[in-house]
């Protein structure tokens, strides 16, 4: 595929130094993906600043956090965080009959979803009424950012949001039969894409995965008139991972924020296209709050621990080894949970699924079933489900993913970059 383009060599030494800033859109959660990327800006002594997606009241309204949130906030980021509200999407936004997405499918039993009828002029309303709240709030912070850039510094984003899911009780059970389905509660991925509700999620993956990365570079169009500044977003699209000894791609299904995070990777290359320094870098798949629905996304994660080993099996990566093994079960061995992963990852069931060029994949029955005892399986080696070894092992990607990113945002080749399992041992171990 013309756009893979796999990271193979450790990028150089980036020159951001104190007095840059950095500043992360999206809010940083303890497993997040972005705490990698944040230790970096901080080793390197950048300024470091914030934003919030604010938070809903009880009656709805959008609203900046309060003290006592934004210390937190603050506290945890280790940096200012400019409190405006920079959620996105549309789904508590009410049309012009007073009726948000949220109001509507507050109506619909669990059980009559397919009888969601999608509205075309229903959604464009709502839409434009989110995208210019946003794009409106995105305003206000680039206004207050603006002054606490020194002279002469050098400026990185780090788009981190990705998201979307209405707000509605209706979402849960029907998600988790999509996600978790297997048996009689299996609900084919293809079924659901294809509903109204499907199409009404795909609007809102789109606003909040991807287009935030646009308004987020057109909103800042007048700084870079007169500063160096340097985007990157999260993407997913895949991964390579060791399957029989070889880096293969492969990649979790269904992923129904595919089609976002290939449109997210559209908005890099036209920046790109434009002499703008944007990049989506593909990361590959770990435990966090926003994966916590995709269950069997970690399945892939296991055979770090082999790409931890051949690629050099440093102090680093011994550590985040020896992590793993403390939480295994008595007896059990990490030569057996890599069996176990290779399994799974080479099992026959999983060809169909192996053509990049033809992702984001739709889910099957057997696939799905596979993938959720394979699932339980590995979840067993360890002595608590609770506490299993992927929480390691995703601390590592993200420490790998965040200084790859860092240095390579400096002169980056592509707009869109893929970071596989053997790119991130190399960075862990080096
Ligand atoms: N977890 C994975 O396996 C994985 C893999 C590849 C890429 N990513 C990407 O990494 C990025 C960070 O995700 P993460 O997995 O670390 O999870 P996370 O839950 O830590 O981060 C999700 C981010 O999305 C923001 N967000 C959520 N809803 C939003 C909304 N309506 N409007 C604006 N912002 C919103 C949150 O503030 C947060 O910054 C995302 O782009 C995600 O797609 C994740």
């Amino acid at each position: 595929m013309e756009r893979y383009f796999p990271m193979r060599k450790l990028p150089a030494q980036s020159g951001y130094k104190k007095g840059d800033v950095f500043v992360l859109v999206g809010e940083l959660f303890g497993r997040g993906y972005a705490n990698g990327i944040v230790d970096e800006a901080r080793k390197a002594g950048m300024t470091i600043i914030g934003t919030t997606v604010g938070r809903r009241d009880s009656d709805g309204t959008l609203r900046p956090l309060n003290a006592e949130e934004l210390a937190e906030a603050e506290a945890n980021l280790g940096g200012k965080i400019i409190n405006i509200p920079l959620e996105a999407g549309f789904d508590m936004e009410p049309a012009a009959d007073g009726q948000s997405y949220a109001d509507i499918l507050k109506g619909i039993k669990p059980d009559a979803w397919e009888s969601f009828v999608f509205d075309q002029a229903r959604l464009d309303e709502v839409r434009a009424k989110g995208v210019a709240r946003f794009k409106g709030n995105l305003a206000g912070v680039v206004a207050e950012l603006q002054p606490l850039i020194p002279v002469g510094a050098t400026v990185l984003f780090a788009h981190s949001m990705a998201g979307g899911i209405p707000r509605a009780r209706l979402f849960m059970p029907l998600l988790n039969r999509v996600f978790k389905g297997s048996g009689d509660k299996y609900l084919s991925s293809e079924q659901f894409w294809g509903s109204g509700l499907g199409r009404l999620c795909s609007a809102s993956f789109n606003e909040v995965s991807a287009d935030t990365f646009g308004h987020l570079i057109e909103a800042t169009a007048a700084l870079r008139a007169t500063t160096t500044v340097r985007y990157t977003a999260y993407g997913y699209h895949g991964c390579e991972v060791l399957i029989n000894g070889k880096y293969v791609w492969q990649s979790y299904t269904p992923y129904l924020q595919g089609w976002a995070k290939i449109r997210l990777e559209d908005h890099a290359i036209a920046a790109r296209a434009e002499g703008i320094i944007a990049t989506v870098y593909n990361c590959p798949e770990i435990q966090t709050n926003s994966s916590a629905l995709f269950m069997g996304v970690e399945l892939s994660l296991y055979p770090l621990l082999q790409s931890l080993v051949d690629g050099g099996n440093g102090p680093v990566a011994r550590g985040f080894i020896a992590e793993c093994e403390a939480l295994l079960n008595d007896g059990v061995t990490i030569d057996a949970v890599l069996a176990a992963a290779q399994k799974y990852l080479a099992d026959p069931i999983m060809q169909q699924f192996d053509k990049l060029a033809e992702w984001p994949h739709h889910s099957t029955k057997e696939q799905m079933e596979l993938m959720l005892a394979s699932s339980a399986e590995l979840i067993a080696l360890n002595k608590s489900p609770k506490e299993i070894i992927c929480a390691p092992l995703s601390r590592a990607v993200f420490q790998g993913v965040g200084a790859l990113m860092f240095h390579d945002s400096w002169a980056p080749e592509k707009p869109v970059a893929w970071l596989n399992h053997d790119i991130i041992a190399k960075q862990l171990n080096s």
